[in-house]
Parts: C-alpha cells; structure tokens; sequence
C-alpha cells in the first residue's frame, strides 16, 4: 500500500498541465468522487489493523499535497490566461501609468547645484543628526546663544551624546574645513529642522544650500560678484543685488543679500511688498574663530560663506506661498512645474 501511494504521488507531482481541459481532467481523474485518491481510501479497510493509522495518514497526505498541487496549476493557468488575453486584445484600453513628477524643491536645488558648478564649486553633505561641536560651536555660537535653546532646536539622544537635528547646513562647512585645507569651493544642499508650529510661512523642517569659498586673499568683493552672478543666473540677466549688514555669530562682517524684485521689475507689487526688493540670502566673511576652530589657519587664509532656504527661492521662482505644499506630495500641486509626461 505504502509503495502504491509513494507510485502515485510520483505520477501526480509529475503531470504537467497546458491548459483549461488537462486540469479538469486531471481533477476528475485523482480528486473526483471516483478519482484515484478516494479509490485508495476505499483500500484502506484491507490494512491490517496495526499499520492502519500510518497508512491512513500517508493517504491524508497525498490528498493534501494533491489538492495543494492542483490549485497551484489552477493558478498558474489563470494568470497565463488572462496575460494571453490582454495581449492579443488590442480594442482593450491600455493601463495608463502614473508617473511620478518632479518636485520643485529638487529642481531649484539641481539648478543652485548647476550654476555653482559651473564656477568651481562642489557639493558636498554632511549628516542631519548633528553634535553641538559641529552645528554650534565651531560656528562661534556664544554658550548662551538663544538658537541653542530647546524652542529652536530638536535634540536627540544618542547613545551618551546629546545631538540635536542640525538647524542649518552651516554645520557642513565645519566639516569640510575640518577634512580638506584651501582651497576650498563647495556648496552643501540638505534639509534642516527647526522647532517651529507649522503654518503657510513656518516649518519644522526645510531646504538650505550652504556655500564656502576658502583660499588666499578672499575678498568681500569676491563674494559679491559671485552673489551677483549667482541672482543673474537665477534670475535672469536683469537681476541685481543689494547688500544690507547684518548678523551671524559664524562671519564678519556678515550682511543678508536682496535680489530686484523680478516679479513687478522693482516698481513695487504684493511679493516684495512694495519695496522693489526680495530677500533671498545670509552671507558674509568667515570669522577668524571658525577658521581657527576647524584647523584652518587664518592667518593665511580667509573666505565667505552663505546661506539660503531652497523653499524661499523656490517661492520666488514659482510663486508658491504656502510652505505646508512642499511636504504634502500631492500630485495635483507637483504636476504643476513640470511639462505633462
Ligand atoms: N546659517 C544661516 C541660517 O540658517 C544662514 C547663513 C547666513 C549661512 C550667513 C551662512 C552665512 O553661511 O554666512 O539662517
């Protein structure tokens, strides 16, 4: 009995089905009420007592693996079948595919990344869990500095340390003057954080582009034309800039950089709120400290830095108000910036 079952399982598990008949047949034939399989049920009475119970689960078995055999060819045919069908069909409606859109934040940045390439500058990227040495330290932050404060800054734990989510892309030029010496031309893109409620003009995280220029004899004139070429390319060849001193604890002296209203061509208009101007940068002269801080001597060499939110030029490009769109991925808003596909 035993040999016989092992014989069987040995026919079954061989067949091969080509199409809708060779399975019905091949169900009457091993699991129909007549089939095979519940013939040698029939056989089981013949069994002697003592190796019935093995016997009968050996016979459980084949039915199982039989039933499980069956199905997977059933299967099998189905989806070949309804392949078949959709291929030789050409009246069907064709399955359209969606596809994705880029998104505005990263089409602004590759072109930040583009025009700043086409001077000299490489990227470079630092990690978005961040030590205080890095994000604020080596900056020249003062101890008591209010951006260190938990209500600017997420902090984390990490293992012993605590590290906070850096708040600017300014740490990633720490790390490049630590690992490399002038000259230096690099601008770092990547997203930063900060505790803020979330509204249309505040997020608890956003985009920024970090650049650094190290070698010697940097100027300030430097970095204005290179600010200025910058805002033509953005822009457009009509494109100015103004200067206005300002503050950071990381350059001195530091100034924030306007670009002409390219919207209303500076007459005036709801964007730049009338003044002909729109702010779109941080920047100054990388302070001596933070030269000296991450082993630059700057006694030698001196550079500028700047900073920018890609949100913010991105708002100015596209006209987008509302800061929440840019993390909502809603395709309806995406398709908007690029050519229907
Ligand atoms: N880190 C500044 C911020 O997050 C932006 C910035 C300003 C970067 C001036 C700079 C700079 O490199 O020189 O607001």
């Amino acid at each position: 009995m035993k040999e016989k079952i092992e014989l069987l399982w040995n026919e079954i598990s061989s067949a091969t089905l080509q199409n809708q008949q060779d399975l019905e047949a091949f169900r009457i034939k091993y699991l129909g009420s007549k089939g095979v399989v519940k013939e040698l049920f029939g056989e089981l009475k013949n069994v002697p007592n003592e190796a019935k119970r093995e016997v009968g689960q050996l016979l459980n078995t084949l039915r199982n693996d039989t039933e499980q055999f069956y199905e997977q060819w059933k299967e099998k045919l189905a989806s070949s079948s309804v392949s078949k069908q959709s291929t030789q069909d050409f009246y069907r409606p064709g399955n359209s595919e969606q596809v994705g859109s880029r998104h505005p934040l990263s089409m602004v940045r590759s072109e930040i990344i583009e025009i700043f390439s086409r001077i000299g500058y490489t990227v470079s990227e630092g990690p978005e869990i961040e030590d205080d040495w890095h994000n604020f330290s080596a900056l020249n932050f003062p101890p008591e500095h209010p951006a260190r404060d938990m209500q600017d800054t997420f902090f984390v734990e990490k293992g012993e340390k605590e590290m906070a989510l850096r708040t600017h892309t300014s740490s990633v030029q720490v790390r490049v003057m630590e690992n490399s010496q002038p000259p230096i031309r690099t601008i770092s893109p990547g997203r930063v954080y900060r505790n803020e409620a979330i509204s249309a003009r505040a997020h608890c995280f956003f985009h920024q582009v970090e650049g650094l220029y190290i070698d010697k004899h940097v100027s300030f004139a430097d970095l204005k034309q290179t600010l200025l070429y910058f805002a033509k390319e953005l822009f457009g060849e009509k494109a100015v800039i103004r200067m206005r001193p300002s503050y950071f604890p990381f350059t001195e002296p530091s100034a924030e950089v306007d670009v002409s209203c390219t919207i209303c061509n500076s007459k005036g208009c709801n964007v730049c709120k009338y003044t002909g101007w729109l702010e779109i940068l941080g920047c100054g002269m990388v302070d001596p400290n933070v030269l000296e801080a991450s082993g630059i001597d700057s006694k030698v060499y001196s550079g500028f830095a700047f900073g920018m939110g890609i949100e913010r030029i991105s708002q100015l490009k596209y006209k987008v108000n509302d800061l929440r769109l840019y993390s909502e991925n809603d395709v309806r808003f995406l398709k908007q910036f690029t050519p229907e596909m």
